[in-house]
């Protein structure tokens, strides 16, 4: 008999969006009618097509598979050099932001990356989470033994929550106690916070005075739209030295399907063996990449390469306009309904107090069951996110249209 990895059978519930999904599913089976009224505002998935730069690059690239002199097989595991080069002169080179092509490793995922990058470290590190948090970041930290058991609020043993509340703007202070690896979430997924210069500043000069590790996932970096507001952890001098940065091409590009990402590993970012040896993460990471990984399709890459050419970036600036013109919408929505929220601004999620003193998932019931409008209960993140709930902006216009009235049919 197989022995299982019984971190397992610490996880609280199932993942939370199955767990949505499931209860969305008894709802519609239950209310046939209702079902056909439904909008779903819960899981942040993108609605609209990919962009025609995507689509006639991804076209040239199948056509090219079907030649003999361009076939390509297994690729780089760490990404073509097209799309890394393009990723570095892009994203950070442009911005005056010190990244090499070298340093960028493509994958399909962020969450997948965010997971992953635990192969890595050790496991007697003191990990900090905000809570509320994308619930990726503790539930792999429970599946590889990292935590305690879950208390009866969902909080894991041997984990450092930092609270975010409406006192600290849903950004978490830096804490009194000592972490080794920081999850820094900006913009924030749930709430919609982002970071100023000064607390990405005071992240950073924490994390090298503890030799802290910051793991900074800045897939909603597109949709900042305040000036001043940093976009990547490596504008903060120092972050090379104590940051790995996740992005991702879902939400910007609309790959959640296509699925394409890439996390950055500088080369001068040191962690210790139990000896006190230090070592440079990148080889680890490299290690990593090659032995378990084959790679993002060719065709995929070439598809992300094009939301950097003109057309592109015009492309990509449209959908993150439409996507925050729903945010727009939903937050006046809710200003309306006297629901307090935050977020919407620079992020494509609103974070809403729930009304009458509802708990999340009474809120998320009656949305359900009155509005036939799907939302993330807000505890679904965490203990601090009870009494909040998330409203994702990432859906047609028409239904964002179709649920603020709702939102006000429902308070009227
Ligand atoms: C969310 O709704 O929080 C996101 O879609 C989750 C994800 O990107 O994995």
């Amino acid at each position: 008999m197989a022995y299982l990895n019984e971190n397992y059978l610490k996880l609280r519930a199932g993942y939370l969006f199955p767990e949505i999904a499931r209860r969305v599913k008894a709802f519609c089976d239950a209310n046939p009618e209702a079902a056909k009224r439904l909008i779903r505002c819960g899981i942040g998935d993108v609605t609209e097509p990919l962009p025609e730069a995507v689509r006639g690059a991804m076209h040239k690239a199948v056509d090219e598979m079907g030649t003999r002199e361009q076939f390509r097989g297994y690729g780089p595991e760490q990404g073509y050099e097209f799309l890394r080069q393009a990723i570095a002169e892009n994203d950070y080179r442009a911005h005056g932001i010190e990244v090499s092509s070298d340093e960028v490793f493509v994958s399909d995922g962020s969450k997948c990356d965010c997971g992953n990058i635990l192969d890595i470290l050790g496991d007697r590190n003191v990990i900090a989470v905000m809570d509320p948090v994308y619930p990726v970041y503790v539930d792999t930290n429970v599946m590889a033994g990292h935590t305690g058991e879950a208390n009866e609020s969902g909080a894991y043993g041997g984990l450092l929550y930092l609270p975010c509340s409406e006192a600290n703007g849903f950004v978490a202070d830096v804490p009194a106690e000592r972490a080794d690896v920081v999850y820094l979430c900006f913009p924030n997924n749930p709430t919609g916070s982002v970071a100023t210069r000064a607390q990405l500043e005071a992240w950073v000069a924490y994390a090298l005075k503890h030799q802290a590790l910051l793991l900074f996932d800045a897939a909603y970096e597109a949709y900042i739209s305040e000036p001043g507001i940093p976009h990547s952890i490596y504008e903060i001098p120092g972050a090379r030295e104590c940051a790995i940065e996740f992005r991702s091409f879902s939400k910007n590009g609309g790959f959640t399907g296509t699925r394409c990402a890439f996390t950055v590993v500088p080369k001068t970012l040191m962690a210790r063996t139990a000896s006190g040896e230090m070592h440079p993460l990148h080889p680890l990471w490299n290690r990593r990449m090659s032995t378990k990984f084959n790679g993002v399709p060719y065709i995929v890459q070439r598809g992300a390469e094009a939301l950097y050419s003109i057309e592109g970036k015009s492309q990509v600036a449209a959908l993150i306009s439409h996507y925050m013109g729903n945010a727009k919408i939903l937050r006046e929505a809710a200003v309306a309904a006297n629901w307090p929220v935050w977020g919407g601004v620079n992020a494509p999620y609103l974070w809403v107090r729930t009304p009458s003193g509802l708990t999340s998932w009474q809120m998320f019931d009656r949305m359900l069951q009155e509005a036939n409008v799907v939302i993330t209960p807000g505890s679904g993140f965490g203990s601090a996110g009870e009494g909040y709930f998330r409203i994702s902006a990432f859906n047609s216009r028409a239904n964002v249209e179709e649920v603020a009235r709702r939102m006000a049919a429902l308070t009227k």
